[in-house]
């Protein structure tokens, strides 16, 4: 079901479906939630699954100069009120999903049971990464999003899937091509001056699931696995056939790895 949630003056698209716990799929950079459109149908049969478009991304407004971490976990609580959802949350996000889902720790804790970071980084950019990203949100706003896909596409997905599976690839395109330049220029900017939060790991005191497929080259299984061993609830696991994109990659794996996980199973 597709909802209109508004936080002050801005509308956020948000879909929820199936019934049960509340678990909050929150998607990468720069896509919208239909990106786990593959693994919804599944997790939907134990939980409601609450799919948001980040501001500035998908359906949502809220276009901003600067779209900090600590502002799109803010939203997301906002959201969550206004859907009357008090319960605490498993929290789901991939890579752009997990930087905020530390933001979540930080910030509201009391809204979280449960945390699942999806390859993703603890460690912050460095100067010349930051530099990159200031670049290319200018080039999209002076470009538009055309040239997006071919320079993501071959980091995001692994080389059999791009081989393989012209149907991620078209999925992938499409989300990508229809991003409006202003959000995913002001989540660039806001990555680029993201936390590092290496020195939280040890404090964050909920189970954490770390899910990594396993060739991903932007945030690589052993770079996972490192800090995934500093959590002291963390669970790792390595999802096959894939690269940075489990959810759509190899849908299967990643939902079964998250249904256990959140039933308290090893994942
Ligand atoms: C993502 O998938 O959200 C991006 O790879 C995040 C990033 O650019 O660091």
């Amino acid at each position: 079901m597709q909802h209109t949630i508004k936080v002050n003056d801005t509308a956020f698209q948000v879909h929820t479906d199936g019934a049960g716990s509340p678990l909050v799929l929150v998607h990468g950079f720069p896509m919208d939630h239909h990106m786990w459109d593959s693994v919804v149908p599944m997790l939907a049969q134990q939980h409601t699954v609450i799919t948001p478009d980040l501001r500035g991304f998908g359906g949502s407004g809220g276009f901003c100069e600067i779209a900090t971490m600590e502002r799109f976990a803010d939203d997301l609580v906002a959201i969550l009120d206004q859907m009357d959802i008090t319960e605490p949350i498993t929290f789901a996000g991939l890579s752009m999903g997990g930087y905020i889902g530390w933001q979540m720790w930080k910030r509201h804790a009391d809204r979280l049971a449960r945390l699942i970071l999806l390859d993703t980084r603890a460690a912050g950019d460095d100067e010349i990464q930051a530099r990159a990203r200031r670049v290319n949100a200018e080039g999209v706003l002076e470009n538009g999003m055309s040239g997006v896909p071919a320079a993501m596409l071959p980091k995001l997905l692994s080389e059999a899937t791009r081989e393989h599976r012209p149907d991620v690839v078209a999925m992938l395109t499409e989300i990508i091509l229809r991003q409006d330049p202003r959000g995913v220029a002001a989540a660039q900017r806001g990555m680029a001056q993201r936390a590092d939060v290496t020195a939280w790991l040890s404090e964050i005191d909920l189970p954490v699931l770390v899910l990594c497929g396993e060739a991903d080259s932007i945030s690589p299984v052993a770079e996972m696995r490192g800090f995934a061993n500093q959590l002291p609830e963390g669970q790792f696991v390595v999802i096959p056939a894939a690269g940075h994109m489990p959810p759509v990659e190899n849908p299967a794996a990643t939902s079964d790895a998250i249904l256990a996980f959140c039933q308290g199973l090893p994942a």
